[in-house]
């Protein structure tokens, strides 16, 4: 039947674990880097751009709140992920979870969807990434980037008003996507070393702003605090929900993992409760030191030391969120090819993207796609759009890897590792009913097309082609259907 066919766990762990296989992958990744690849997923765009737009026309101060609210939804989501991560430590991430306990039809869903969080969030992120290039090339050399090359044709402003820009192609988010591909072409172990020398830059950045902003707060920016009103804050909460994402690649390196069962909880929790800390101070700070309504601009957190007159730490966050941007789309990107990789190994996607390449031992052609894909999309797109649409489809997700979780459990009670308290049932109801509440948030701002929030028609869309890919290719050469038919 349809919706139950479902991957035996034997058959997963039998496949991932032999390395030397042609179509698996090396297992190279401790808890260090897990946190560290989690830490250089997650702070990125949502802190150093996103807050700016957010405080502006959705909370005003609130946003402290609103960081909150969705920190909470992404700990409860956490949770989930961590248990069924370390259950079924295999690469591919909530799409392979769904696909042991769901069944086949739900796990395509989870995978083609996955392409929203991980491409389109790579894409918005590279586009955050141009905004402080932009700035800093300014600044500091002046030499000022043209606007027809800095950003797309199209914005939108508050109310969820598209506007035309002088903006024809974003050339540096185009640039910096190639380079990343670059990158994750050569291998895993190289990409790693890389992220934990700019994590740290990263999160020394923060700090610094945190050091430096605290003399500079007037606690009269914070009135009035809900200039927006609570649906205001919530639709903060759903918008910048785009900073904590990130925390659940940690979960497609399982297979690249050493020991998952111990690794991959301390990763995924670890790396998110970092963070949250940081941003709850970073925001505080940020809607302390500028009046909200001057925060709509392309890199606020560089604007707020502008603002308290100090340039030069202006210069210094900027080149620190350059690096800290660089390794969230590290990740993402790497995320985004490992899914696939997944799903082709499955046989729901052409062979092409679980192709091993001989010497770097990655997925080569398939990481050449995607950058492709995304680099273009980066090129042409506003971000209020693709960072809308990555938080649409990355709650789905949440919601789907929350109802997977019982049902793993229940399926496969042999699999140990962490669990979630407080039962089976508790935990993922709370995860998937806030990451709901959120996706009802999103509206708040968001464009309407044909009547329908930006982000829920995108959504709509992009499963309608999945479900054709699927029915069309993917249910006749799935291994798993075939091995049945033989049955
Ligand atoms: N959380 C990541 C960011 O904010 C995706 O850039």
């Amino acid at each position: 039947m349809l919706l139950q066919r479902v991957k035996p766990l034997e058959r997963l762990l039998a496949e991932g674990g032999d390395e030397s296989k042609s179509h698996s992958l090396k297992k190279t990744l401790g808890a260090g880097s897990l946190t560290a690849m989690g830490i250089g997923a997650i702070i990125g765009t949502g802190i150093f751009v996103l807050t700016g737009v957010a405080a502006a026309t959705r909370s005003g101060p609130s946003l402290t709140i609103s960081f909150i609210v969705a920190g909470i939804v992404s700990a409860f989501a956490a949770l989930c992920y961590s248990e069924v991560a370390t259950r079924i430590p295999i690469a591919g991430s909530a799409y392979t979870f769904a696909y042991a306990s769901v069944g086949e039809l739900i796990a395509w869903i989870i995978g083609w969807d996955l392409v929203l969080e991980y491409a389109l969030g790579a894409a918005t992120v590279s586009i955050g990434w141009s905004g402080y290039f932009v700035a800093f090339m300014k600044n500091v050399f002046h030499v000022v980037v043209p606007d027809a090359l800095q950003q797309s044709h199209w914005t939108v402003g508050a109310g969820g008003v598209i506007t035309q820009t002088n903006g024809i192609f974003n050339l540096p988010a185009f640039c910096i996507i190639l380079l990343i591909g670059a990158l994750l072409y050569r291998g895993t172990r190289e990409s790693a070393l890389f992220n934990n020398i700019i994590v740290t830059v990263k999160v020394l950045i923060v700090l610094f702003f945190i050091a430096l902003g605290f003399g500079h707060v007037n606690s009269g920016n914070w009135v009035p605090y809900f200039p927006f009103g609570v649906t205001g804050m919530l639709g903060g909460a759903a918008f910048i929900f785009f900073a904590y994402i990130g925390f659940d690649a940690v979960s497609t390196a399982a297979e690249e993992t050493k020991n998952p069962q111990r690794d991959l909880p301390i990763g995924i929790i670890g790396s998110l409760a970092i963070c949250t800390v940081l941003y709850i101070i970073v925001v505080a700070i940020l809607t302390g030191m500028v009046p909200y309504k001057l925060l709509n601009v392309a890199s606020p957190v560089a604007f707020a030391m502008d603002h308290v007159g100090m340039g030069w730490a202006s210069a210094i966050i900027s080149l620190g969120a350059i690096a800290g941007l660089t390794t969230v789309l590290l990740v993402m990107m790497y995320g985004q090819t490992r899914v696939f990789f997944a799903m082709s190994r499955d046989g729901l996607l052409p062979a092409v993207f679980s192709k091993v390449h001989p010497k770097f031992r990655t997925p080569g052609l398939s990481t050449v796609l995607f950058t492709i894909f995304i680099a273009l999309i980066a090129a042409f797109t506003p971000i209020g759009i693709v960072g809308a649409l990555t938080n649409m489809g990355t709650l789905v997700a949440f919601i789907l890897v929350s109802i997977a979780l019982p049902i793993i459990r229940k399926r496969y009670p042999q699999t140990t590792g962490f669990t979630v308290p407080f039962g089976p049932y508790l935990i993922p109801i709370l995860s998937g009913v806030t990451a709901f509440g959120l996706i009802i948030s999103l509206a708040f701002g968001s464009p309407l097309w044909f009547g329908i929030p930006s982000p829920w028609l995108g959504f709509i869309v992009w499963l309608a082609l999945g479900l054709i890919v699927y029915f069309g290719y993917s249910r006749k050469h799935s291994t798993v259907g075939k091995e049945e038919g033989a049955a």
